[in-house]
């Protein structure tokens, strides 16, 4: 197991890894964009702290007395206890989405089940369930009143059941210290583990109708007897609470001893702990840091995870190229890590092409993002030159012969340029505007071309949708685009191959992308959005 040492993001030094990495750009996505400008995959389930899915996106005070919070960080520790230190299996991989696994009781209430209809939400192809459960319990904690966590993606989804071994309430001391010592952690982190766990939520009287009464509060209408008085907030309440004797909390002070196992685990070492952590809410952060994140990082040992993601300082994202007669349209937006909105600003981007020429444009300001709790704020700006007059105003014009090949950026007369080395785009294979409506049937089947640059020789290009496999992984189909017999010139550089496409696929939510591959080695490309208003096929 790998010890991760407590940091903080501001003394971190310069980006760790070079755009475009798709899955590290998606997992940097998903940690760093939390509230505003182009976020709230995560967000829009836990603020407020107290939201719960099944309240409806519209209720900032839930009266149920239960929350997305409390059942993320639950799921993500019952997914991980069946981790084995000795022989490598187990640890946090989404095992729990089975219901094999989730009607355990060691796994008894609902609150599994919500968490993954959140987390198939979150998840993307370069994002696991598990990474998203992973992340979710790091945004949660983090903007819940949390520390900062170390966040490393890279979490594989498994196929099937771990092994049971998660603890359970009735059990005893000495199989608690076992069941943590299984898992890779000691009596003292297990109490800290417990601690940091709850101190949020609480014990629901449907799942424990023997440890909870009916409550009738018309403020908690799942009867939810909390752990503390701060149930949606990250704080040592928990262990002021315990250390005061005023504790509620279910597991310490109910009536059947049997059931009070959080009594029996924070007084296990004599209170030292929870004394420490009454006495300091510092420590209890720095502890629940690092804890979480071992936590977190409790993978089954083939997994082999990222190093800790860390915020690109200057980051492109959702690039976009089309080619539509003699031009490619290139949209996008960049984003300036650590920056807050300054009208005085000036964002210029250079592109290089494929001559050795230059074209530059002034961008504007789009919006302003924050994570961490407002801790970090990002300022963004869009490479449309007119963003008010869609839909040419949207897009910059770039000569099709001329291409792309990489981009810079100038920040207020600063060189923005990874070191050197360019943030690298690539023109060969793209989504061409003459795609069309091949019939007015419905729903209607549709053409999509795809240009491909004369001289790029892909060996294959095919169109890539996204779907999920039997087991709720998230997989991509891959439909081979033909190489047509004829070369179909479109301009001077490009020429044609097209696709078929199934009218029903295009309707809704999907989006195509269009895959290629070079020399071996594939690429997943850009969005297509398409989004209908195809002109007819010419007969
Ligand atoms: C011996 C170890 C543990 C035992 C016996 C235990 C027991 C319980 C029980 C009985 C509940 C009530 C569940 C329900 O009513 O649905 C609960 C809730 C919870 N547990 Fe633990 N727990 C343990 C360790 C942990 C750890 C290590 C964490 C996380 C770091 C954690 C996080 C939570 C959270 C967040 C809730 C609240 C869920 C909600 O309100 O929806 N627990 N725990
Ligand atoms: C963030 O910006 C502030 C203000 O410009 C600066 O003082 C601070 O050092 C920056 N932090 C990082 C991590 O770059
Ligand atoms: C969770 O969902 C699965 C199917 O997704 C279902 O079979 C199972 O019964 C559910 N478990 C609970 C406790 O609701
Ligand atoms: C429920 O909460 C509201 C505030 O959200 C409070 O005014 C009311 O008194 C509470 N009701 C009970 C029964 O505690
Ligand atoms: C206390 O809880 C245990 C475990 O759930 C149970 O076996 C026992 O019957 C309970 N005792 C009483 C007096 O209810
Ligand atoms: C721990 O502290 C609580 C609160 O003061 C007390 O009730 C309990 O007896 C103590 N337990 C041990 C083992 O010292
Ligand atoms: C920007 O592009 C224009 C042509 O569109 C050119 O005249 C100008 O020199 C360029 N500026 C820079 C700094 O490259
Ligand atoms: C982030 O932006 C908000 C709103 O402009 C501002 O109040 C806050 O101080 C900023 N935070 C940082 C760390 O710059
Ligand atoms: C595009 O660039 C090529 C090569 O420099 C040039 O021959 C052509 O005239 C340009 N097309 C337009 C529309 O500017
Ligand atoms: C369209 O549907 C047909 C028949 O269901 C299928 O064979 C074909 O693969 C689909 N095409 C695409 C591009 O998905």
């Amino acid at each position: 197991m790998m010890r991760i040492t407590l940091f903080s993001l501001s003394v971190l030094g310069a980006s760790a890894y070079v755009w475009p990495s798709p899955k590290l750009d998606a997992l940097e996505s998903l940690r760093f964009n939390q509230d505003g400008h182009n976020s709230g995959a995560i967000t829009v389930f836990i603020e407020p702290c107290g939201r719960y899915l099944f309240d409806g996106p519209n209720v900032l005070n839930s009266k149920t007395g239960r929350s997305d919070v409390a059942d993320w960080v639950r799921t993500a520790y019952h997914d991980m206890a069946t981790h084995n230190v000795a022989d490598g299996t187990g640890g946090l991989d989404a095992s729990i989405r089975f219901a094999e696994e989730s009607l355990r009781a060691e796994n008894i209430g609902d609150g599994f089940n919500n968490t993954f209809q959140a987390l198939r939400t979150i998840a993307n192809r370069y994002v696991s369930l598990a990474d998203s459960l992973a992340l979710g319990t790091i945004v949660a904690i983090e903007n819940c009143g949390g520390p900062e966590i170390a966040f490393r993606g890279g979490r594989v989804d498994a196929t099937e059941p771990n092994a049971p071994g998660v603890p359970e309430p009735q059990q005893d001391l000495d199989s608690h210290i076992a069941a943590f010592a299984r898992q890779g952690f000691t009596q003292t982190e297990m109490i800290s583990l417990v601690a940091c766990g709850h101190t949020f939520g609480g014990v629901q009287h449907a799942a424990f109708p023997d440890t909870v009464p009916e409550i009738n509060d018309p403020n908690n209408t799942q009867s939810a007897a909390h752990f503390d008085s701060t149930f949606t907030h990250f704080d040592n309440n928990v262990a002021i609470e315990y250390m005061s004797d005023t504790t509620q909390n279910p597991l310490v002070v109910g009536l059947n001893d049997t059931t009070n196992s959080d009594k029996r685990i924070f007084g296990s070492d004599g209170n030292v702990t929870m004394k420490s952590f009454a006495d300091s809410p510092e420590l209890f952060v720095s502890t629940c840091a690092d804890l979480i994140a071992r936590m977190l990082d409790t993978v089954p040992r083939e997994v082999e995870l990222t190093e800790i993601i860390t915020p690109l300082r200057v980051k492109p994202q959702g690039i976009v190229l089309s080619l539509a007669g003699d031009t490619l349209k290139l949209s996008g937006e960049v984003r300036l890590w650590n920056t807050t909105a300054d009208p005085q600003r000036t964002v210029r981007l250079l592109w290089d092409d494929h001559l050795g020429g230059t074209g530059n444009a002034t961008l504007t300001a789009s919006g302003v993002s924050s994570a961490v709790a407002g801790r970090y704020n990002a300022s963004w700006y869009t490479f449309s030159p007119d963003p008010t007059n869609p839909p040419d105003g949207l897009v910059l014009l770039l000569n099709a012969s001329a291409g792309i090949t990489s981009m810079r950026f100038v920040v207020d007369g600063t060189l923005e340029d990874q070191g050197g080395v360019g943030f690298a785009v690539q023109d060969g294979v793209v989504y061409s505007e003459t795609s069309c409506s091949i019939s007015q049937a419905s729903p209607s089947p549709w053409r999509m071309d795809v240009a491909v640059r004369d001289g790029f020789n892909p060996t294959r290009a095919f169109l890539e949708r996204m779907s999920t496999d039997s087991t709720g992984r998230i997989t991509i189909l891959e439909t081979d685009i033909a190489r047509p017999a004829q070369p179909v010139a479109v301009n001077a550089d490009y020429s044609i191959w097209s696709i078929n496409v199934n009218g029903t696929d295009a309707v809704g939510t999907v989006f195509y992308s269009i895959g290629y591959e070079v020399d071996g080695v594939k690429f997943a490309g850009s969005n297509t959005h398409f989004s209908g208003g195809l002109a007819s096929c010419a007969v």
